[in-house]
């Protein structure tokens, strides 16, 4: 029996790994399919032979207690996966005493200086928690707060160096990507439509229709009337603006010289323009240049001289004047009048028309009525 334990003992863990295999293949075959368990413990056992190296190494994984766990309590023989779980947690175990055994000896090592070295030295001021971006006092605030530290409490070394920190200029800023903007198309110009082109055709006849119904009604013709006189009366008031003037020819005017005039002659030519007749005939057994008036003594009718008959006649009413304007027939009751003539200082005859003689009250006898011929 000692002889047994001292084998048992002697055994290493591949030996035991092996031996279980071994019995394991056994029951499988008992039980029908031993073919491949048998294949297992010989290639176990021929890896145990072939490589002393990886026995070693199986030793150091498989701790010696392994071989007391691998035997059952109940007294039953326990299979591979049951002594490969058993392994497992011995070796986890053995792990977590390690671990206890390191963190004893860092408290150890800990508590020493502890002991050592007092706490006397004075901590440094506690960092306090970074304040938020709700929280960031202003860099004025900072600063009171740093000139009266008992009334506002410390601050943080960080606030502190920002607030002290010259302002980044602007420049120095990069300047953000400006995005690109969507480049948009031009819009197609449509053509005009037909009711654009005959807008203005609307517009119009809408305008003369308006017009047209505010002409036509009663209303329309009282306003149009109304709107014509103040017209008219605006226009009269407007003319008594300006005084009547009556652009006439100059009252004097020179007819040539005495030399044109032979005896028995009539100047015809400025009837139309001065109603005058230059005529050189006999008055009172004178020859004489004078100005005939052109205005019949009748009704004020403008006779005609016939060169044939040597006589004026007046078309109204058939009064007839001899050459030197004296009335012979018809209903003229006197004779023509004259004008005054004179010689100017050029030598030329010069008419008078603001001047009048009248023969019936002796005017002709009058020596500004005519130049002697
Ligand atoms: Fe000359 Fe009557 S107007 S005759």
């Amino acid at each position: 029996m000692a002889a047994d334990e001292k084998k048992k003992k002697k055994m290493s863990v591949a030996e035991i790994l092996a031996a279980c295999r071994k019995m394991d293949s056994g029951q499988k075959a008992e039980s029908g399919g031993g073919s491949e368990a048998a294949s297992e413990p010989s290639a176990a056992a021929a890896s145990q032979s072939e490589s002393p190296q990886g026995e070693a190494a199986q030793e150091a994984a498989q701790p010696a207690s392994v071989s007391k766990a691998a035997k059952p309590s109940s007294g039953k023989r326990p299979s591979v996966q049951e002594i490969l779980a058993m392994a497992r947690a011995e070796k986890q175990k053995k792990a977590a005493g390690g671990t206890e055994k390191a963190a004893a000896a860092a408290e150890k090592s800990a508590a020493k200086p502890a002991a050592k070295k007092p706490a006397a030295k004075p901590t440094a001021k506690p960092k306090p928690a970074p304040a938020t971006a709700e929280e960031k006092p202003h860099s004025s605030n900072i600063l009171a707060g740093e000139e009266t530290p008992k009334k506002r409490g410390p601050v943080p070394k960080s606030v502190l160096e920002a607030a002290r920190r010259p302002a980044r200029p602007k420049e120095e800023q990069p300047a953000k990507a400006a995005k690109p903007k969507p480049v948009v198309p031009p819009r197609p110009t449509r053509p005009p439509s037909a009711k654009a082109k005959a807008k203005p055709d609307q517009q119009r006849r809408g305008f003369l229709a308006v017009l047209g119904a505010m002409v036509a009604t009663p209303l329309g013709v009282g306003f149009s009337s109304l709107a014509t006189t103040m017209g008219l009366w605006t226009l009269g008031t407007l003319r008594f603006l300006f005084p009547n003037v009556r652009i006439e020819p100059p009252s004097k005017f020179k007819v040539g010289s005495p030399a044109d005039y032979p005896p028995g002659y009539v100047e015809t030519k400025y009837k139309t323009q001065y109603a005058v007749w230059i005529v050189n005939a006999e008055y009172k057994g004178q020859q004489q240049i004078a100005a005939l008036s052109t205005v019949c003594t009748h009704l004020g009718c403008t006779p005609n001289w016939l060169e044939a008959e040597q006589k004026f006649k007046c078309p109204c009413h058939g009064s007839g004047f001899y050459i030197n304007g004296i009335n012979f027939e018809g209903p003229a009751p006197r004779p023509l009048e004259r004008y005054a003539i004179r010689i100017a200082e050029d030598g030329q005859l010069e008419v008078d028309k603001s001047r009048k003689f009248q023969e019936e009250k002796g005017q002709w006898e009058d020596p500004d009525s005519f130049v002697p011929a």
